[in-house]
């Protein structure tokens, strides 16, 4: 973290790969608030050159004064860069390649690639110290919402306790657009299709892995460990039903595309799961495709960030904080403390015990309802409430809520209810979270 010796009044050269959504946001942002920019950061922030696939193409912003590179490599490695920003988004190829160029050159790099990050981002990190070059991604978690800054910075004289939150919108915006219109899961995907809000391959988005790259990245600056993806556990939003959603509700629940990290006795735990957590709370409370995080610390308590995670402006605003910082001289850290001391932690074995609720079928016939609570009992879960809706079928429709319940306890029972003979097809069984 040495204090680089620069012209702090020299202006600020910026080679930007990626002239699409964020990409040409910042192009934006920089020839709009030019003068802002100046005065807020005590130096001019300019533009040397940019790169993106079709030199031809209409970005809808002027571009003729700024050079031009087909292979963002060679512009990371340009002169007359002195920060490469990189807007192309993959999580290898040209992205990695002309990220590892730039570090290499001794440049500093904005992105706001999670996937880049979540899977390579100890050891790109580790590259840019070594090169006493600054790496940062605040527009990788959240889109606008400034939450790195806060958690690394605002938070920093806090042991924290847990990140939660909301960090997918096109799943958030799913969710609560079929609970508001009645539309099965399959016709709001063909809505966020038809928007543009889903990424190029949409199971990152449905799938819950967009959104674990962004807990796995958040994880690691809240708990001071090594980006660990590969430990997330990942469940997406493609088998929640309107049914779920609605039989939620009647129990005061919304379900969520919700990301939780906290360090427990046995170790780092990560889920990115949908769960319930109560309407109204203020993650139950959120709606469309904006964004939460909350954050909690043993010494501010609890911090709720909310805003648009997606689009141009607000990704751009994101990626400008981390260029006007780098304008400034701040030289953090990328994951807030240095990169060798980061530390390797085990992934917890199971989540931690929490109420479950489960939805199920149960064949209409005397002591069939007796038997599941059995099944339950006998792995030592305590049912906190129940209810049977009225059916005309021979089918009885069941919600369960339990009490605190460790995970491996209630796959036990999940797995041991096919021998009682009454309960039809798969059990629903998610997670309820405190939030
Ligand atoms: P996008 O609209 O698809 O733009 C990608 C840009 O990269 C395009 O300009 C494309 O060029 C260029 N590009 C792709 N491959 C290239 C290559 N090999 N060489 C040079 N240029 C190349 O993507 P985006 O939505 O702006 O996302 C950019 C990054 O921001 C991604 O990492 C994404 O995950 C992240 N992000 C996006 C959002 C969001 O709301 N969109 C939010 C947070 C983070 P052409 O235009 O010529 O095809
Ligand atoms: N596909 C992402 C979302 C974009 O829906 O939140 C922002 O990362």
């Amino acid at each position: 973290m040495k204090e680089r010796a620069r012209h702090v009044s020299d202006p600020l050269r910026l080679g930007i790969a990626g002239l699409g959504t964020v990409g040409g946001g910042v192009v934006k942002i920089l020839q709009r608030q030019a003068a802002l920019l100046k005065l807020r950061t005590g130096r001019a922030i300019v533009i040397s050159a940019v790169s993106a696939r079709s030199r031809g193409k209409d970005r809808g912003v002027p571009l003729d004064t700024y050079g031009w590179e087909d292979d963002p490599t060679t512009l990371a490695r340009r002169a007359d860069v002195d920060v490469f920003v990189e807007l192309m988004g993959g999580s290898a190829g040209p992205a990695k390649a002309a990220t590892e160029a730039a570090l290499e050159a001794g440049k500093d790099v904005v992105s706001a690639n999670k996937a880049l990050l979540a899977l390579h981002g100890p050891a790109l990190a580790e590259q840019a110290e070594d090169a006493d070059a600054v790496l940062r991604f605040e527009a990788a978690v959240a889109g606008g919402i400034p939450v790195i800054k806060t958690l690394a910075e605002g938070l920093a004289g806090n042991g924290i306790t847990r990140v939660m939150g909301v960090m997918n919108g096109t799943c958030n915006y799913i969710l609560t657009r079929m609970e508001a219109t009645g539309q099965n899961y399959d016709a709001l995907f063909r809505e966020c299709d038809r928007l543009g809000y889903l990424e190029a391959d949409p199971t990152l988005d449905v799938g819950g892995i967009d959104a674990g790259h962004k807990l796995a990245l958040l994880a690691s600056i809240a708990f001071g460990t090594r980006v660990d993806f590969g430990t997330v556990t990942l469940q997406g939003i493609q088998s929640i039903t309107l049914q779920d959603i609605h039989r939620a509700g009647d129990m005061g629940y919304r379900i969520k595309l919700l990301g939780v990290a906290r360090m427990t006795d046995q170790g780092l735990e990560q889920r990115m799961t949908p769960c319930l957590v109560p309407a109204a709370s203020p993650i139950g409370q959120l709606e469309g495709g904006t964004n939460m995080v909350v954050l909690e610390g043993d010494s501010v308590e609890q911090i709720v960030l909310r805003g648009p995670g997606a689009g141009a402006g607000p990704t751009a605003s994101a990626v400008m904080a981390d260029i006007c910082d780098i304008a400034r001289g701040v030289r953090l850290p990328a994951f807030g403390q240095p990169a060798a001391t980061l530390r390797a932690a085990p992934p917890a074995p199971a989540p931690s015990p929490a109420p479950y609720y489960l939805r199920m079928s149960l064949r209409d016939k005397p002591g069939a309802l007796a038997k599941v609570a059995t099944v339950l009992g006998a792995n030592g879960i305590s049912i906190d409430r129940m209810r049977q809706y009225g059916h005309a079928s021979q089918d009885a429709p069941v919600l369960i809520v339990t009490h605190g319940t460790a995970r491996p306890l209630l796959d036990a029972a999940l797995a041991a209810l096919p021998a009682t003979g009454v309960v039809k097809g798969e059990p629903v069984a998610l997670r309820i979270e405190d939030a």
